[in-house]
């Protein structure tokens, strides 16, 4: 049952074998959405500072009259951390540099509450402090790569850190005395402070990689099916987007054979109004009914009680009679059946604003016997067009087919010979009644885009190109 549908949903194109890592699915980042990653990373990047570590830090200082004063600072800890300027650029060849600057206001302070510093000389007393951190810059390059199992990694690299000033003020304890060396001390704190940026940085960058390891290289689909959505090669990185080259090609469940066709190389048109673009090619479509053929998931037994109630004929051998004077005679008053199978994968074709499906199955017609014998009648081959429209639900792609056209020959009678064209309307109104909705009750039921964690896709365009359809959407990510 699943199948006659699956099939006709999805179907395959005879090309020309070609070699290569040719993409059945190519997926372009634009500008647009690199400056909602950047949001994103930002984001976690600040989160990260708040876990930073600052060494408990000490050392003396000669301090005039006085002499030499020794201090201790423990407990420093990240109490606030300021929204900074951020800026992401293409790095054509590697991927996307990333520079942070704060110029104004503190990026972060440290207070600890006592004991904050000890003034050992005096046999300590203690106090507390307040450190604000302005005039930060942070720059880095992440490269974006394909890991081996196919789904994009990142990391950080040609990372730099500065810190412009670091201000300690001291309160309680010998504060008064602290104040008048906190400028030494601000040069000492600067210095391990920027020696911790980078590799925070680094440990950021890396953090996003579990987001993206959850790239669904194997989609399941159903029993049957899964897409593999693997990169098929290293991102590629231009001056204006980061496109990726995805398999996009269904699979048996377990089983990965190839079909005797590859994909038609295309290429994206140059939008950039929305974040992300995929462009999922007729190989991809093609690829799915190769699968579900050869699953044997293409075929539909169609009984009476599949023709609605409203119809103007029953399923039986009185209705067919009318046509085939035969039947009536060698088999009064029985049921009948139709076993609708693909003859071979169907094939998609898109063309600009219109999917086309050709199907090519056999439609046997048997009479039920009263003890359920089912006795063949007649093999009919039925050629059928059919248009297919295409929407986006969730992170899905579902279907919707109308019937265009139907061409049936002869295959074998059980019965003598007969005029195929009688029979006509009648199949059209099977086709339209039982096989259609069926097969869209599981095209509705969608396929699985690429995706990674929790996106929702939002202000979504579906247009028909040559060869490919053109998803344009803005993503969200809800965690
Ligand atoms: C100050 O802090 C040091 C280090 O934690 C501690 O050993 C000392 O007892 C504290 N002194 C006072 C007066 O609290
Ligand atoms: C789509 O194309 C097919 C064949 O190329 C044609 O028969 C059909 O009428 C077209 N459908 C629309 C809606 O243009
Ligand atoms: C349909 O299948 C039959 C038998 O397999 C074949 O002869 C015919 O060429 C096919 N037609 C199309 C359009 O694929
Ligand atoms: C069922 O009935 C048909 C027609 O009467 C007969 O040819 C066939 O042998 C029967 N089958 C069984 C299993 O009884
Ligand atoms: C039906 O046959 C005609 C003539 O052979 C052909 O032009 C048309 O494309 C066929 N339609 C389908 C749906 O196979
Ligand atoms: C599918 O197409 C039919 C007409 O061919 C229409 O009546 C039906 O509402 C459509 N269903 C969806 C979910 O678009």
């Amino acid at each position: 049952m699943l199948s006659l549908c699956c099939i006709m949903a999805l179907l395959a194109l005879s090309c020309p074998e070609t070699s290569g890592n040719t993409a059945g699915v190519k997926v372009k980042l634009t500008q647009k959405g690199l400056e909602y990653g950047r949001q994103i990373g930002v984001t976690t990047l600040l989160d990260q500072f708040k876990t930073i570590k600052v060494p408990d830090f000490s050392g003396s200082e000669e301090v005039s009259p006085i002499g030499k004063v020794s201090y201790s600072l423990t407990g420093i800890k990240v109490i606030n951390v300021g929204l900074p300027q951020s800026e992401v650029a293409l790095v054509p060849g590697t991927g996307v540099s990333l520079t942070i600057t704060e110029k104004h206001a503190n990026i972060f302070c440290a207070n600890s509450k006592s004991p904050a510093y000890s003034y050992i000389k005096d046999e300590g007393e203690n106090g507390s402090f307040d450190l604000a951190v302005s005039e930060l810059s942070i720059s880095t390059t992440v490269t974006i790569q394909s890991d081996d199992t196919g789904r994009p990694v990142v990391s950080s690299a040609n990372c730099a850190a500065s810190v412009g000033q670091t201000s300690i003020t001291f309160h309680g304890g010998a504060s008064w005395l602290y104040n008048l060396f906190s400028s030494y001390i601000d040069d000492a704190l600067r210095s391990v402070l920027q020696r911790k940026i980078c590799p925070l940085v680094s440990e950021a960058i890396d953090k996003m990689n579990p987001y993206l390891k959850t790239l669904n290289v194997l989609a399941k689909v159903d029993q049957y099916a899964e897409i593999d959505y693997s990169m098929v090669e290293s991102p590629v990185i231009s001056t204006s987007s980061i496109d990726l080259s995805l398999k996009g090609e269904f699979y048996n469940i377990g089983e990965h054979k190839e079909p005797p066709f590859a994909p038609t190389p295309f290429s994206l048109p140059p939008d950039e109004s929305n974040m992300l673009y995929m462009g999922i090619s007729a190989f991809t479509a093609n690829s799915a009914g190769f699968v579900y053929n050869n699953a044997g998931a293409l075929s539909l037994r169609i009984t009476d009680d599949m023709i609605p109630s409203s119809s103007p004929f029953r399923l039986n051998t009185k209705t067919f009679g009318t046509f085939i004077p035969q039947i009536a005679k060698q088999y009064p008053d029985l049921m009948m059946e139709l076993l609708v199978k693909a003859a071979t994968a169907p094939t998609v074709m898109f063309t600009p604003n219109n999917i086309t499906l050709q199907a090519n199955a056999t439609v046997t017609a048997y009479a039920i016997q009263p003890n359920t014998t089912l006795t063949p009648l007649f093999i009919l081959n039925v050629d059928a067009s059919v248009s297919c429209q295409i929407y986006v639900t969730g992170v899905k792609v579902a279907g919707n087919l109308t019937l265009n056209a139907v061409n049936m020959t002869l295959g074998t009678s059980y019965v003598g010979p007969f005029e195929v064209k009688s029979l006509d309307s009648i199949f059209q109104m099977v086709l339209k009644a039982a096989v259609i909705p069926e097969v869209n009750a599981l095209l509705q039921q969608g396929f699985p885009l690429p995706a990674i964690g929790e996106m929702n896709l939002v202000n979504t365009q579906l247009v028909i190109m040559k060869d490919y359809l053109l998803i344009g959407t803005d993503v969200q990510f809800t965690a």
